[in-house]
């Protein structure tokens, strides 16, 4: 592989890696379908319903407000309760355990896009 190719390999490479730069970059509108789609049976993903959550659920805004959410919301499919239910294709499920609630499936890009629209609720 010549050099250049090498370059570009590293660089695509470390923007998948690293969620929030540049390349990286995801489709807020499209994070918003899938956070109302998937996680708003649980979780409050909008201020619009800011009060309407689970209790012990955190919102999404403050989720955001994290000084670590990239990394929070970009491993959540490893982050309990998630990986009994979330389905990430390529990543082995952790678990066989039967599942007490709807599994859902997201793909890696689809976890740029949900971390787009989590951005988006970031007071900065
Ligand atoms: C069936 C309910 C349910 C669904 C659906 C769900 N979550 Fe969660 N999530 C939870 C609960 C409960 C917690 C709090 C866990 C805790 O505090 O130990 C949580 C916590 C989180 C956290 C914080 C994890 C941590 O360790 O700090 C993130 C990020 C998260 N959820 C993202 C998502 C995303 C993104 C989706 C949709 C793609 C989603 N969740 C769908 C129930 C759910």
């Amino acid at each position: 592989m010549c050099i250049a190719v090498r370059g570009i390999v590293a660089l695509v490479a470390v923007a998948w890696l690293v969620p929030g730069s540049a390349l990286a970059e995801g489709d807020a509108a499209n994070g918003e379908t899938l956070a109302k789609t998937h996680c708003q049976r649980c979780h409050v993903v909008s201020p619009e319903n800011r009060y309407a959550g689970i209790e012990s659920t955190p919102s999404f805004m403050m989720l955001s407000s994290r000084d670590d959410w990239s990394e929070r919301y970009s491993t959540f499919f490893d982050r309990p309760p998630h990986p009994v239910f979330a389905r990430v294709p390529g990543v082995p499920r952790r678990t066989n355990i039967p599942s007490h609630v709807a599994e859902f499936e997201v793909t890696l890009e689809e976890i740029d896009d949900l971390l787009a629209y989590a951005r988006t609720l970031r007071k900065e």
